[in-house]
């Protein structure tokens, strides 16, 4: 088994791992290769998914950004477990992450806040993410009200619009092979260490 091609690297750490396959996924995805599904449990134990954007990983975790008075944002709050999930279809690859997700400190949102167009800021204020819309006007009339607000002036980040970084406890890699016999390998954090092993498919 060990000369079959694609096989994965488990030799490397899976932070180097997960930043080789990101960096290929760049390069093959037509749209949002950083795109990672967001798995959260309600504060009465049912899951629900959304997809979000990863913005920045590092050994510390995987930062995405959203309003924490959305549905995901008041899971989070109730439970910190949450999962990842990345699928690069022309790779035919996924990428599996669970672990306790936290806010980022608000310096570090800030600074990310400030590098969006003008539009996405404008739109963090005016979206109340998650609560019903009676109608498209509603949303488009509180753009409008917080632009004249804003007018010239700098707009700070509201404060319901936060910075999550989920640190990782398992990582698991996944990729397609021939006849369903996908290769697998799972990364567990142990005592600080990653604990490797393969999986079958
Ligand atoms: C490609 C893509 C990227 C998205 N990125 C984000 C994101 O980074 N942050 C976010 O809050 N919502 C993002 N969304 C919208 C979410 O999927 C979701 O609709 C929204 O956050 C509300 O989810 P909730 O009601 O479960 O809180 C994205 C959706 C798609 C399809």
């Amino acid at each position: 088994m060990s000369t079959e091609p694609n096989l994965i690297n488990s030799n490397k750490k899976p932070l180097a791992l997960f930043e080789e396959w990101f960096e290929e996924a760049k390069k093959t995805e037509i749209n949002d290769p950083n795109a990672m599904n967001l798995a959260t449990i309600s504060s009465n134990g049912k899951p629900s998914s959304r997809i979000v954007l990863l913005k920045s990983f590092d050994k510390n975790g995987f930062i995405f950004y959203s309003n924490s008075n959305s549905k995901k944002g008041k899971a989070i709050k109730e439970n910190k477990s949450v999962a990842l999930n990345f699928h690069w279809k022309s790779l035919q690859r996924q990428i599996r992450i669970e672990g306790n997700v936290s806010l980022i400190s608000s310096k570090q949102a800030d600074d990310y806040y400030n590098t969006r167009p003008l539009g996405s800021r404008i739109g963090a204020w005016a979206s109340l993410q998650s609560e019903e819309l009676d109608d498209r006007s509603t949303l488009k009339k509180r753009v409008n009200d917080f632009e004249i607000k804003f007018k010239s002036k700098n707009i700070p980040r509201p404060s319901h619009w936060n910075g999550y970084i989920v640190k990782p406890e398992l990582i698991e890699f996944w990729q397609e092979m021939p006849f369903r016999l996908h290769d697998r390998v799972e990364y567990k954090k142990v005592s600080e260490n990653w604990v490797v092993r393969k999986l079958f498919p």
